[in-house]
């Protein structure tokens, strides 16, 4: 038997002042993606920011659909567009803001399972760390290392095909 220690080390800032300037721009530009979002049913405005190595920004936010299943959240919709636009562009960070219909939210909100998935799969084509900023409403930023180290275990091509 053996027990194998799977977590990370989450930072936290109380405040953004705390972060270099190129972290609360990305911020600042994951926030203002927040104004495009599409949720009349959850009323949860979500706004992501890609930083790629070649100092391109890309920002996408929630879109929701009458049919639930439908929609989709930012941080796949950011994501999506990089794969398309960029398919060779290196993701260093994404940011992601999550505003609350009362604006009452302090705690970051993290991204979804589903979207854990995606960006797993980025992060292992560029086969570098893509490294993510959380915030709410105000305040408090959660940073973590790597999208594997928010999905630990995660599956992957390698369980599909020898050839990975
Ligand atoms: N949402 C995101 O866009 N990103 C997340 O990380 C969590 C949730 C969206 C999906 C849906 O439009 C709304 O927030 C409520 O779940």
């Amino acid at each position: 038997m053996e027990k194998r220690h799977v977590g990370f080390d989450l930072t936290i800032y109380e405040g953004e002042e705390a972060l270099p300037i190129a972290d609360r721009e990305l911020l600042k530009k994951a926030r203002s993606a927040t104004s495009g979002a599409y949720a009349p049913y959850s009323g949860f405005r979500v706004g992501a920011a890609l930083l790629l190595q070649s100092g391109e920004v890309i920002i996408g936010s929630n879109q929701e659909n009458a049919s639930f299943p439908s929609g989709l959240c930012a941080e796949r919709v950011a994501v999506f567009q990089k794969g398309a636009r960029f398919p060779e562009g290196l993701i260093e960070v994404l940011a992601v803001v999550a505003l609350s219909p009362g604006n009452h939210l302090k705690t970051p909100a993290a991204p979804c399972g589903n979207c854990r998935q995606s960006l797993l799969e980025y992060e292992h084509r560029q086969k570098n760390p893509i490294r993510i900023l959380l915030q709410a409403d105000s305040g408090r930023v959660y940073e973590c290392p790597s999208v594997s180290a928010l999905l630990p275990l995660g599956f992957d091509q390698s369980y599909l095909d020898s050839r990975f």
